[in-house]
């Protein structure tokens, strides 16, 4: 009898253990008061660290418009900043509620997450120095292609069937353009307008008939329709009433001016 009482409260305590190991109903949404969105703040005018932002260290287009979810909800929003490869897979294992990250709503991630409504449309676009000849796409065959991993940007490269090498951040592929290592480098429209403004020596070259539009929508779990139907309901208040536009704007000039 005693045995099996130890047994008993060993089985609780490890059911425990097992809770908060996959966060069932702990840090996760799911009605408490903070809404966890996971991003990677290395995508200026969307996101970016700086000293006092939207959420914290963070600020930005997207930062401002989870902001104002998790307030649309009554609940806080909070950040969890990581490589952008590993955003998917925190939202599936819980570790996140939700992800914004200029993430590009495309059928491949389709598969393994659900998209809000799309909140931006951008394209891709090719950072060259300001006396490349490259005019289009095209023209990249016989050229340097610097690309930053997991990103759309790489996507397009490859299916152009162009080698590239790839970066793990933005700044170090337009670093490497600017040294002089590569010829061009393939990134989202408004990320590019920052880093031109930036660099001295740079300029974007577009090929509309070579890079489609892209869209970008906040990710939640597959079949999380409860907290996709609040942020649905947040995005659609925010674009009818220009919100958006106006973050759009404000962060592209504050983003630029410097
Ligand atoms: N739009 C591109 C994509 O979905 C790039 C997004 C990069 N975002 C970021 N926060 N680093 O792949």
């Amino acid at each position: 009898m005693k045995k099996t009482k130890k047994l008993l409260v060993m089985a609780a305590a490890m059911a425990l253990a097992a809770c908060t190991l996959t966060a069932c109903g702990g840090a996760s949404s799911k009605g408490g008061d903070t809404l966890t969105f996971g991003t990677n703040a290395e995508f200026p005018p969307f996101e970016y660290v700086t000293s006092s932002g939207a959420i914290g260290e963070f600020d930005g287009i997207d930062m401002a418009i989870a902001k104002q979810i998790a307030e649309d909800n009554g609940q806080t929003a909070a950040i969890e900043n990581m490589e952008f490869d590993s955003l998917l897979v925190a939202l599936q294992n819980g570790q996140i509620d939700a992800v914004i990250a200029g993430m590009t709503a495309t059928d491949e991630r389709r598969e393994t997450v659900d998209f809000s409504t799309p909140y931006y449309t951008a394209t891709q676009v090719m950072i060259v120095k300001e006396d490349s000849d490259i005019a289009t796409a095209a023209d990249m065959a016989d050229k340097k292609i610097c690309v930053v991993q997991g990103y759309t940007g790489e996507v397009c490269v490859q299916d152009m069937g162009y080698s590239y090498e790839a970066f793990k951040k933005g700044t170090e592929a337009v670093m490497e353009l600017t040294n002089g290592k590569c010829d061009v480098v393939v990134i989202d429209s408004a990320t590019a307008q920052k880093y031109v403004g930036d660099n001295e020596g740079l300029k974007i070259v577009e090929d509309p008939s070579a890079f489609e539009s892209e869209e970008y929508a906040i990710a939640v779990q597959k079949g999380n329709t409860e907290l996709l139907d609040k942020i649905n309901k947040s995005i659609d208040k925010m674009l009818a009433d220009g919100t958006i536009n106006e973050l759009a704007v404000k962060y592209t000039e504050e983003t630029t001016a410097e």
